[in-house]
Formats: structure tokens, sequence, C-alpha cells
């Protein structure tokens, strides 16, 4: 069982997921490290402003450094008691990855192998990693399982999920360490990153850029909104919390895929503009449509999202809106 009083390190703190969980865990009192090192993949100004809510707080404290770094993380756990990792970090996206396969398995794989190697040698117990829906590949059967076979990625990056969650099962059955595996599906909101469809495309609307739609416009994704993935997440930190012995996989999605052709439209409806197409075929590494099965997550962290593609993407234009001013 995870002692309570303990402060919790998330890598990626400065991310999109993270900071939002990092906002809800300050807000709980819980100390919390954040581990990021800014990776250029996209501004930092713009983790500069996910964080900027909280800097202040006595409860956070930010390590600008690369989980890469295995003095670093040596230091970190030395001097402070962490009772639990959440990790966050990674190279993400799917499409890079086929471009520079060599630093997503270095930062994905080897960086995950380093953090569980130093909470191995500091006796730290607890482990939530953020696994990926694309580690199902094309799987032909929906909605996906935790069940199903996941031997079939295709890119670097569900490759390298896939293999962040076989190092997750080896470090729990040597070390007894309590881990969770959250398979988050297409996760938007406010802050989502910038090369993800629904930021994406709202950019380009407003400003009048062509958005490139791949394939037929059938492929459908399981949007997730923030505030469910994060509602999860720290489900996820109470189980371990209550309970021994734990390694879990689950599915943290919506259940409701929607094709790309409808977000389209969703988007053009709310934003009350029309989206300029430039059509290409379908890109290498892409998955036809994620679909999550939640039964686990409903019955071990009572997870039932809440919020609508509609709903989320009038928060979003919002958000986008402010920022534009
Ligand atoms: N957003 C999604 O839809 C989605 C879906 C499935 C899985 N995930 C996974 O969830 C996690 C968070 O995703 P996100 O959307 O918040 O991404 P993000 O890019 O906003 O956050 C990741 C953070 O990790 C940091 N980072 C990258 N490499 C690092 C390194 N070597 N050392 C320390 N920090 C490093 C980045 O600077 C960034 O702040 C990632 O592991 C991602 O693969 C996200």
């Amino acid at each position: 069982m995870m002692p309570l009083n303990n402060s919790m390190l998330i890598t990626g703190g400065a991310g999109f997921i993270g900071s939002y969980l990092i906002n809800q865990l300050i807000v709980k009192g819980v100390n919390v490290i954040c581990l990021d090192n800014f990776d250029e993949f996209y501004p930092r100004k713009s983790k500069e402003n996910n964080i900027k809510s909280f800097i202040a707080s006595p409860l956070f404290t930010l390590i600008e450094g690369d989980i890469r770094n295995k003095e670093l993380l040596d230091d970190i756990f030395k001097k402070q008691t962490i009772g639990i990792v959440i990790h966050l970090a990674a190279k993400a996206g799917v499409r890079p990855s086929i471009i520079n396969p060599q630093e997503y398995f270095d930062v994905n794989v080897n960086g995950t192998l380093n953090l569980l190697e130093v909470m191995k040698n500091h006796s730290v117990q607890n482990f939530i990693f953020a696994s990926s829906s694309s580690i199902y590949g094309n799987n032909l059967k929906i909605p996906y399982s935790e069940l199903d076979n996941v031997d079939f990625p295709i890119s670097p990056y569900a490759c390298s999920k896939k293999s962040g969650e076989l190092l997750t099962h080896t470090y729990h059955t040597l070390y007894n360490m309590n881990v969770i595996n959250l398979r988050f599906f297409t996760v938007y909101g406010p802050g989502q990153r910038p090369d993800l469809a629904i930021h994406k495309f709202v950019n380009n609307i407003y400003k009048n850029i062509p958005i490139e739609v791949y394939g037929d416009g059938s492929t459908s994704r399981d949007y997730t909104y923030i505030d469910d993935t994060v509602t999860g997440i720290l489900a996820a930190i109470h189980y371990l919390e209550i309970n021994t012995n734990v390694y879990e996989t689950i599915n943290l999605g919506n259940n409701y895929p929607v094709k790309l052709s409808d977000l389209i439209e969703i988007i053009e409806e709310i934003t009350q503009k029309k989206f300029i197409e430039k059509k290409l075929p379908i890109q290498m590494g892409d998955v036809n449509i994620t679909f999550a099965d939640i039964t686990k997550a409903k019955q071990l962290l009572n997870y039932h999202p809440k919020v609508s593609l509609k709903e989320g993407v009038i928060n979003f234009k919002k958000w986008y809106e402010k920022k534009l001013v």
C-alpha cells in the first residue's frame, strides 16, 4: 500500500496531461515533483503556460531535466521521499516516430527503464505508466479490450509504448512493484498538444490554412476529454493507495469513436467557419480506428467519462479564442 503523505513524482508534468493532473493533485494538497526537460516537440512557452498557475505553490517543485539522465534521477530519489511515480514523459506522436525511431526508443524505452531501475534502487514501489491506444495497431476486433493481443504495433511510437508495458511487467514480477499501465485514447481539451487533430484543425480554420485530411474521412478516434482522463489517473492513484500486489493494464477512453469526417463537421458547426481541405492518402503508422472497451476502468476505477465531443470542442474553442487575443 502506498504511504499517503509522500511526494508524487510526475514525469512530463509540464506537458498537456501532466499539467492538468498536477493542478488537481495540488488542489488536494499533495506534494508534487515535476520532472520535465521541456522537449522541443512543441514550444517551451506552451509548457510554461501549462504550469504557470501552480509554479509558485509551495506544494510544487519543478526539476528541469531528462529521464535519460540516471544520475539526476538518482539524486531526486535520494533527496525526496517519493511514494509513487506517474510516468507521462515521452516522445509523443505516431508520425514523427517513423522519421526518428531511435530517439523515440531512447526516451520511451531507455528512459522508462532508467526510472524503473532507480525506483528499484530506492525501494519506490508504485508506478503508473502512460501507455497508448496506438498499441492495439489495426486490431480487427472492436472495441479494444485489455485482453486483446497487442503484438502487432504499426509504428515505432506504438512499439515503444508496448515495450514500456513489457518493462513494467518485468519490474512488477522481479521486484513486486505495483503498476498500472493506463492506455490513453486521443486526449483533448484546452491546452491539447498542438500536433493533434482538434488543436491543429481549430488553429487552421481560424487562420484559413488548409487542413490535411488523410484517407476518405472514415478513420475514427475515441476522443477523450482531458478532465475524464485526469479523473481516471486520480482513480488509478487511489487504487494503488488501497491495494497491494497490483499489476493492471486499463483503457482510459471514451467508448465512442468519431469519424474524421464527423469531427470536421462538428468543428465547422461550433466555429461557424468552413475548412479548406487538402485530401491526402492515409498516412503510414495511422490506425483505422481506436475504440476503447472501458468495462475494466468502470469496474476497477469507477471511471465514467462524462464530456461529449461537442462539449469538449466548445471548451477548446473558448480557450483557443482567448489565446488569440
Ligand atoms: N495526448 C494523448 O492523446 C495521448 C494518448 C496516448 C498516450 N499518451 C501519452 O501520455 C503522455 C502525456 O502525453 P501529452 O499529450 O501530455 O504529451 P506532452 O508532449 O504534452 O507531454 C509530455 C511531456 O514529457 C516531456 N518530456 C519528453 N521527453 C522527456 C524526457 N526525455 N525527459 C523528461 N521529460 C520529457 C515533454 O517536455 C512534455 O512536457 C505521453 O507519455 C504520451 O505518449 C498521450
